[in-house]
């Protein structure tokens, strides 16, 4: 089945700049939120509130549908090509810029648990680059990404193709707990 987008085309610039920027905001909150969810669902989990979980994952799921909305309208959903040059783009720019500064000022302000918390980050959008970079290349020629499993830490965010590693390089977490794609 394929997947019901909100049936509204991207308004035209001229529609407002505040406009734009109210939902850029609420797209960033939105996202927070559904993020947010998640992890208290997983709280609520390893408390023994299983059904606190799957209320705090269906209304993440809901955010998620108010953050997709937005985006839409922002006009910020292109086709798979430029949305792997857009998502490359982002990657590039949190390791250049933002994680790499946020590292630095966390290292001066020997915030030791954030200088760990932006590495994991910084190191997992590296693996993000390189397996943009090649699965955008593969797509420029109208192919798919080959079936191969994609793994990730479920701690650091490390992500694979193939095999998870025996231990992962970055923080040590048994291969085992790796999530497969
Ligand atoms: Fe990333
Ligand atoms: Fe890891």
């Amino acid at each position: 089945m394929e997947h019901p987008f909100l049936n509204t085309p991207p308004e035209p610039e001229d529609k407002g700049v505040m406009t734009a920027d109210n939902l850029k905001a609420a797209l960033a909150g939105e996202s927070q939120a559904s993020q947010k969810y998640r992890a208290f669902a997983d709280v609520a989990d390893n408390e023994g509130y299983p059904n606190v979980a799957r209320l705090f994952r269906a209304v993440a799921f809901a955010e998620s549908t108010h953050a997709r909305n937005h985006l839409s309208v922002l006009g910020m959903l292109g086709s798979t090509a430029e949305n792997l040059k857009a998502a490359w783009g982002g990657e590039t720019f949190e390791i250049d810029e933002m994680y790499a500064a946020y590292a630095a000022v966390a290292k001066l302000q020997g915030n030791e648990s954030a200088r760990t918390s932006i590495r994991y980050a910084l190191k997992a959008e590296m693996d993000h680059q390189r397996i943009y970079d090649a699965t955008l290349r593969g797509v420029e020629g109208k192919k798919d990404l080959d079936k191969t499993p994609v793994r990730v830490c479920p701690v650091c965010g490390h992500t694979v193709l193939g095999d998870a590693p025996h231990d992962c390089p970055q923080c040590g977490t048994a291969g085992g707990y790796f999530e497969e794609f």
